[in-house]
């Protein structure tokens, strides 16, 4: 991709730069990336040059990023050249200049495709960004790209699933500034604590969903897979609020923003005062393993930077509501999942399919690029199966809150907790009913390298007090490595 000039250009860049009182590009932060435009040490298109060399390098490892935006560097000189007009000086915020990658289910009106993974749905036409897009560009940022496009026969994401690394997989190999993710229910929050970096899984709202390839609209959220927990925060101030085309949600959701938004919540002392609950259940880790023994100091930092932290909680029906096949979501989710997904193609400008039923038809035609052998569609044929939202789909999701509501809400009522605390991803489904926000912070190294974190869970617009304790943790811990790659 980058021709030799170019690249003897990004080469000469990066050892200039990293002589810089040890700036590094791939981990620098928005804060400092901001610092370097306006000290004149860095451009937007330095950047973006940067990244894209980068991607070409270590995409032969880790495939993390299938499209490059061909449109990111003229983006990237437009955000220079108004910095240095400064007619724009007012509008320019901390994302101003910054790339983005974007997970491959966010539409972009642009020369990239968007496909969720699925090559049925390559060379598909949106009508219009995706509306944290179209917030992402007001704010200035630059979208260099997608994470990989994987098959997408084995459907809606798992939580333990890889189809969803790719954002977090670039955001933790610095391959991109920032990056958005979404999830459904563990997509954001399995991934990012994998790839040791923080991800944000904003209350069901906040985040508008149109233009998001869903799977349903009770679950799906849109957030930040970023390396610290202040870029998330950045990312995440540019992205909330109304959008009329998800316009119920996001006005619902809208009361939770705060005035003058989420950064004022980066505090040092965040965790003071704060009463944080551990859900039994979660932290099943042998004596003596890194992880027991990380999680166990994890609690004791944070009872010495001043929180109340209670442990051996009890959420009710805990079981229950971590079995997707008899909490109710296996009768909600397919319907939910064919009505949201056939509204989202219609909608297309152009496609190649029209329907799940035309999805289902392009993977039976298409067994090898669509991985059918390993994958299969099960999924799919459930979801093509139902028939709109029904008595049954009305009595499971009638379950699913009932669950919720005597479950988390009630528990942490009871004990007036500001957040619970778990490991990497394990309490999604849980959150995920209920549309509840969460943040993980990498919290450590197992055995053999692999990351893990620590998810701090709350109710519908809990975001503030997550943010701050999130960040407090973050500072007081400091466990992200700058990751190596092995040749
Ligand atoms: C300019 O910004 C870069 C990048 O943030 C930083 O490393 C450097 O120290 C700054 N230089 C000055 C003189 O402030
Ligand atoms: C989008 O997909 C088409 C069809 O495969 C391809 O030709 C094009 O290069 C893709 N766009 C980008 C930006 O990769
Ligand atoms: C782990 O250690 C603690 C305290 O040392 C002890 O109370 C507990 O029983 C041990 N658990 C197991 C499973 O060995
Ligand atoms: C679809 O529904 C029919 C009739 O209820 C049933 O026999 C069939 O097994 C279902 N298929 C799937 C994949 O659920
Ligand atoms: C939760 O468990 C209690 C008993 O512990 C039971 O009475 C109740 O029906 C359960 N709730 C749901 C929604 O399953």
């Amino acid at each position: 991709m980058p021709r030799p000039l170019l690249a003897v250009a990004v080469a000469a860049l990066v050892l200039a730069l990293a002589g810089a009182h040890g700036f590094r590009i791939e981990e620098a932060s928005v804060d400092s990336i901001q610092l370097g435009f306006n000290n004149g040490s860095l451009t937007s298109v330095d950047l973006v040059r940067f990244y894209l060399d980068r991607i070409s390098r270590l995409n032969r490892l880790l495939h993390a990023v299938i499209e490059v935006n061909p449109d990111a560097l003229p983006q990237a000189a437009r955000a220079d050249a108004e910095r240095c007009s400064g007619r724009h000086r007012r509008a320019i915020g901390a994302l101003h200049g910054v790339p983005v990658l974007l997970k491959d289910n966010i539409a972009t009106r642009d020369a990239l495709n968007t496909t969720a993974g699925s090559f049925a749905l390559l060379g598909s036409v949106v009508r219009r960004d995706a509306g944290v897009v179209r917030r992402l560009r007001r704010a200035g940022a630059v979208v260099l790209g997608k994470p990989a496009r994987q098959t997408w026969t084995s459907g809606p994401t798992s939580a333990a699933s890889p189809v969803a690394a790719g954002a977090p997989a670039a955001a933790g190999a610095g391959m991109a500034a920032v990056t958005l993710g979404t999830e459904t229910d563990g997509s954001i929050l399995c991934p990012a604590s994998l790839n040791s970096v923080v991800g944000i899984k904003p209350t069901v709202g906040l985040t508008s969903r149109a233009g998001v390839i869903p799977i349903t609209p009770r679950q799906d959220t849109v957030g930040p897979i970023c390396h610290t927990v202040a870029d998330a925060v950045h990312v995440l101030d540019a992205i909330v609020g109304y959008d009329a085309r998800d316009a119920t949600p996001t006005m619902e959701a809208s009361k939770y923003i705060p005035h003058g938004g989420y950064m004022q919540f980066l505090k040092k002392g965040g965790l003071g005062g704060k009463r944080i609950g551990v859900p039994s259940g979660f932290f099943n880790f042998p004596n003596g393993t890194v992880q027991q023994m990380a999680y166990a100091q994890h609690l004791n930092t944070m009872r010495k930077q001043g929180a109340v932290v209670i442990e051996n909680l009890d959420i009710e029906n805990l079981s229950v509501l971590l079995d997707s096949q008899n909490n109710g979501q296996q009768i909600a989710l397919p319907a939910e999942f064919k009505l949201s997904l056939n509204s989202y193609l219609s909608n297309l400008l152009y496609s190649p399919v029209r329907s799940l039923a035309e999805i289902i038809a392009f993977n039976n035609a298409h067994p090898v690029e669509e991985n059918m052998k390993e994958n299969g569609q099960t999924v799919f044929l459930v979801a093509e199966n139902t028939t709109g939202i029904g008595a049954s789909e009305r009595e499971a999701i009638s379950q699913l809150n009932k669950l919720s509501a005597n479950g988390l809400k009630k528990l942490m009522r009871e004990h007036e907790l500001d957040a619970i605390v778990t490991p990497n991803n394990a309490v999604s489904s849980v959150l995920a009913i209920d549309g509840m926000p969460a943040i993980t912070v990498p919290a450590g190294y197992g055995k053999l390298g692999v990351p893990f974190g620590l998810c701090f869970g709350g109710l519908r617009g809990y975001e503030p007090r997550l943010i701050e304790m999130a960040y407090a943790f973050e500072q007081v811990t400091m466990v992200r490595k700058t990751p190596t790659f092995l040749p």
